[in-house]
C-alpha cells in the first residue's frame, strides 16, 4: 500500500553535511520526500517526541544528542514506506546494520546513527503530526 513514514536526519549527520548524500539514498530507494524541513529542536520537542523511550536508561543522553545540533525532519511516501525505510536506515546499532543501509555506511555509533525511522503505521502519524501539518506535505 502507499504509505508515508516520517523520518529525522539527526546531528551527527547534519554536522557531516550528509543531508544530501542522506536524501539520495532515499531516493534511490524510490521513497519520495514529500516533506522536510531543516529544526533545531527544544528539549522539550526531545523529549516529547521520544517519550515512549523516557524510563530507558540511554533517553536523557538521547535527548541531549538530538539537541546537540540542527536535525531535518522528513515525511517519506511511498511503497510500504514504512518497512522500506527501515530496510534503508539498517538495524539500529551501525554494527549490526547490513552493508549499502544509511547507518552502515554514516553511523557512528548506536546513539549517532544518523537516521530515525518509524516502526509502525500508528507511530509514523503521530510522529508526523508532532513537526508537520497537512498542509505542508505535498504528495
Ligand atoms: P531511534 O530510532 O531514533 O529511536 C531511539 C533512539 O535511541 C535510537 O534510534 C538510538 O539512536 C538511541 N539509542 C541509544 N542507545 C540505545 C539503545 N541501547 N537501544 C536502543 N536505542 C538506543
Amino acid at each position: 500500500a502507499l504509505e508515508r513514514t516520517f523520518s529525522i536526519i539527526k546531528p551527527d549527520a547534519t554536522a557531516r553535511n550528509l543531508t544530501g548524500k542522506i536524501n539520495a539514498m532515499i531516493e534511490a530507494a524510490g521513497l519520495r520526500i514529500v516533506a522536510q524541513k531543516r529544526v533545531r529542536l527544544s528539549k522539550a520537542a526531545a523529549e516529547g517526541f521520544y517519550a515512549v523511550h523516557s524510563e530507558r536508561p540511554f533517553f536523557n543522553d538521547l535527548v541531549s544528542f538530538m539537541i546537540s545540533g540542527p536535525v531535518v525532519v522528513q515525511v517519506l511516501e511511498g511503497e510500504n514506506a514504512i518497512a522500506k525505510y527501515r530496510e534503508v536506515m539498517g538495524a539500529t546499532n551501525p554494527e549490526n546494520a547490513a552493508e549499502g543501509t544509511i547507518r552502515k555506511t554514516f553511523a557512528e555509533s548506536i546513539e549517532a546513527n544518523s537516521v530515525h525511522g518509524s516502526d509502525a503505521p500508528e507511530t509514523a502519524a503521530q510522529e508526523i503530526h508532532y513537526f508537520f501539518s497537512d498542509l505542508e506535505i505535498v504528495g
